[in-house]
């Protein structure tokens, strides 16, 4: 152990109450205090997540402008990074952003984001990894080790439950203790036990009624009692509302500082009595703990390969893409049969490559598609490049939609979008006329082309920190100028760059289309890269991608009202929820093309029949089937019997990204423990596992299941419901103990083969459904006796439980 930590309980006893109280808050946006006098000095924190942002001027935010910042290599962000599937890149992503946190005197990197994309309107989920919490939590805690094991904390944010901007500082998540446990809380347990982290950052919102910071039963219960969390825990900046609550709740660091008020308080709470100083000391041990523990590393000479940092961010880039669709085999492009290309599109010039908020990174370089398009196409095809439309125009555009759209249910949302762009065409004669020219030029070029790489995706405008999407459409005029594009050219690619899911109701005017995210600085080489096939594209999706807004699940309850959002989809996220009901979705969780072919076969199971779970393996071969090189994502998802409480048709509990040759073949293997059999009783408060048989399937997406097995599984968990006289005789036959005492006492009482016949009768249902003291209660001779009869039936069961 560090000397310094060794010594904190002496440095504990010679700091004076306003002394512990001053390192609850910060110095100043970005440093926590510092005591000189006990040789206590500060250490900084930034944003994350997918660059270090660290403001040049450390009492400012640095984000009226990303120049206010250093620069720092901007990889892609969550959504993108997370489509990659690739545990080992994001360990490497981790490992180059701490050497550059390092180099910039950075302590704590404020990242990973790993909420759950509830909806696809939520404004932040380009920083988030995935509506799926195995998915979120495997990432994550691959990007925390990359992180620390450099010496830089993580900071997991935000925990909990802020899975939207709206009123992002109030709004109360009413959510169930279910819901909570199997798709809020997850990933964050998962990082938590798995990769350690030096730090949490509590959300703005309330949870169930009680803000997030200062939230017991989060920070104290769950997150240091249950999962053994030993880091500290600060507030999101601004986030704190009682601040003697919130460290009594266990949040130890107010952010940003400082916070001469609120230390005041804590001060005098403690001299009154009101708080145990021992809460004080516990905030200060932790946060002294991580302190000397990120100081040690502390390296502002640390060398950075700024150039390898880049290339990094590319290798990023290109595993993150998704080839959504490709027609004909459209793509790769083929530079031999083709003479003209026409890219079309502002993006493909001046491309999103990163989110708008606290995370926006100034950037070492940025790549521009059109110019590697160029390269790569080389001097044989002529290259011909049309904005087609304008941002600055389609700023104003988007504005008059979007207030078309706010308020407006989404039936008419299309609707209204057509009025408000014909509205604008009509309104601005010179702004008419620019972007007449402007299409009139794209329509020019898309002619002369053999193929259009038409560049569309979300202006800033749309997708934010702060504020949430209202629609998930694309700018009306860009749809409009697809269109028109597809009557002169039936060839079109389209290349998106867009942080979350859109609809797509133009679909089928693109023969191709390349999801490319915010896909960081190093975008331009890798769009072209894949789009001519020198790297085959191998991301898939993170998230589902739904027809239409309106399927979502959350759709009726988000954002809700009166200060609270109710969960009331509860498990439902997601495919949990798609997939459940068999709906039809755009593209599937999952999803991605490859240029190669892959075919998975001989999928085995170390255990046929297991009494309980932990240590099952199962392993499939892949075979890479077609010409190319290629990476696939194998993906194994577990679906549950019939159980007690309703259940997901299916849920992933594993994948694998495997590279292959032409031809080559490897087996790839997973292990399964009993948690992914199991869910969360909220009766019991726990997790458990009912017996039964179990699908394991091993699938390219979650709709594309390839191979399967059944596992049957005997759990030795305890009786999964406490039984009495009122419960059901299904829940008492569903306990093996239950059914035991059950049976006993039906053998005694001569019942046995009348009850036997009934639930093998058409009334068995009826009579599963009854309580347990009806069975006796229906039986004239027993009626008298009965409550001796239930007496007895609950202490055999008693016996049956010691
Ligand atoms: C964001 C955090 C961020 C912090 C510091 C907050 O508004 O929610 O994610 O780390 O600002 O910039």
């Amino acid at each position: 152990m560090n000397n310094k930590i060794a010594n904190i309980e002496e440095l504990l006893k010679q700091m004076t109450l306003d002394e512990k109280a001053s390192l609850c808050s910060g110095m100043n946006r970005w440093k926590t205090e510092a005591i000189d006098r006990l040789g206590i000095a500060s250490m900084n924190v930034s944003d994350g997540p997918h660059g270090v942002r660290r403001p040049k001027n450390e009492n400012e935010y640095g984000m009226k402008n990303a120049k206010e910042n250093a620069p720092a290599t901007c990889f892609p962000t969550a959504s993108a990074l997370a489509s990659s599937w690739d545990r080992e890149l994001m360990k490497r992503i981790g490992e180059a952003l701490a050497k550059e946190a390092k180099r910039l005197d950075v302590q704590i990197l404020l990242g990973p984001g790993i909420n759950m994309k509830r909806s696809p309107l939520g404004g932040r989920n380009f920083e988030y990894y995935s509506e799926d919490p195995y998915l979120a939590g495997e990432l994550g805690v691959a990007y925390v080790n990359g992180l620390q094991s450099q010496g830089v904390g993580a900071c997991v944010k935000h925990y909990a439950c802020n899975n939207q901007e709206h009123e992002r500082m109030s709004i109360s998540a009413a959510v169930d203790e279910r819901t909570l446990r199997e798709i809020y809380l997850p990933a964050f347990e998962k990082i938590v036990k798995e990769a350690k982290p030096w730090s949490m950052m509590a959300a703005y919102n309330k949870v169930n009624g009680i803000y997030a910071t200062e939230n017991d039963y989060l920070l104290q219960s769950i997150l240091r009692e249950e999962w053994g969390f030993q880091g500290i825990v600060m507030s999101d900046w601004g986030a704190t509302s009682q601040r003697v609550q919130a460290l009594a709740a266990g949040l130890d660091l107010e952010m940003p500082g400082p916070s001469p008020a609120n230390d005041k308080k804590i001060v005098a709470v403690v001299q009154e009595g009101k708080l145990d100083e021992q809460l004080l000391d516990q905030a200060v041990r932790n946060m002294l703990t991580v302190l000397f523990q990120v100081l040690e590393h502390r390296d502002p000479e640390c060398e950075v390969d700024i150039d390898a940092h880049h290339q990094l961010a590319k290798e990023a880039a290109v595993s993150s893409m998704v080839l959504l669709k490709n027609e004909d085999s459209i793509l790769p492009l083929n530079v031999s049969r083709m003479s003209t290309l026409a890219v079309i599109g502002p993006m493909a010039v001046e491309p999103r490559y990163q989110g708008a908020g606290s995370s926006k990174v100034n950037a070492t370089k940025l790549e521009q598609p059109l110019e590697y398009i160029k390269k790569a196409a080389g001097d044989a095809v002529n290259v011909l490049y049309a904005q087609g439309y304008s941002d600055k125009l389609e700023t104003e555009e988007v504005e008059s939609t979007e207030t078309v759209l706010r308020g407006t249910v989404h039936e008419t949302a299309l609707v209204s979008c057509e009025e408000a762009y014909e509205a604008e065409l009509t309104s601005n004669e010179e702004t008419r006329k620019t972007k007449l020219a402007l299409r009139k030029e794209a329509l020019d070029a898309a002619q002369k082309a053999n193929v259009v790489l038409l560049f569309l995706g979300l202006p800033e405008k749309i997708e934010s920190e702060g504020y949430d999407r209202q629609h998930i459409d694309l700018p009306i005029n860009q749809v409009k100028l697809l269109e028109e594009l597809a009557q002169v050219n039936e060839n079109i690619v389209v290349v998106l760059n867009n942080g979350s899911a859109i609809a797509m109701p133009w679909i089928d005017k693109a023969k191709a289309v390349l999801e490319g995210w915010l896909c960081g600085q190093a975008c331009g080489s890798a769009i072209a890269d894949l789009l001519f096939g020198v790297i085959n594209p191998s991301g898939k999706l993170q998230e589902t991608f739904a027809l239409q807004l309106e399927d979502n699940p959350s759709y009726l309850f988000f954002p809700g009202e009166e200060g609270k959002v109710e969960y009331r989809e509860g498990i439902y996220i997601g495919y949990r929820y798609y997939d459940s009901k068999n709906m039809k979705v755009l593209f599937p969780f999952g999803h991605g093309l490859s240029y190669t072919t892959f075919q998975y076969s001989n999928l085995q199971v170390s255990d046929l029949e297991i009494k309980d779970i932990d240590g099952l393996q199962a392993q499939v071969d892949v075979v890479n089937t077609g010409d190319r090189v290629g990476k696939e994502i194998v993906q194994l998802y577990v679906k549950p019997p019939r159980s007690r409480l309703k259940r997901p048709i299916k849920e992933l509990k594993g994948f694998q990204k495997v590279e292959l040759s032409p031809g080559e073949r490897k087996t790839v293997s997973f292990e399964l423990t009993k948690r992914d059999f199991s869910y969360y009783d909220p009766n019991v408060g726990a997790w458990v596992m009912e017996s039964g048989e179990y699908e394991i399937h091993i699938g390219k997406s979650s709709r594309e299941l390839c191979l399967s097995q059944v596992v049957t599984v005997h759990s030795t968990d305890k009786a999964l419901v406490s039984l009495s006289s009122d419960s059901i005789v299904k829940e008492w036959i569903d306990s093996p103990i239950g059914k035991q005492a059950l049976f006993d006492i039906l053998e005694e009482e001569n019942m046995k083969e009348k009850i036997d016949a009934s639930l093998a009768g058409v009334h068995a249902e009826m009579v599963l459904g009854m309580p347990i003291k009806k069975l006796f209660y229906f039986d004239p001779s027993k009626a008298e006796r009965l409550d001796l009869i239930l007496e007895r039936l609950i202490q055999r069961l008693d016996v049956l439980r010691s």
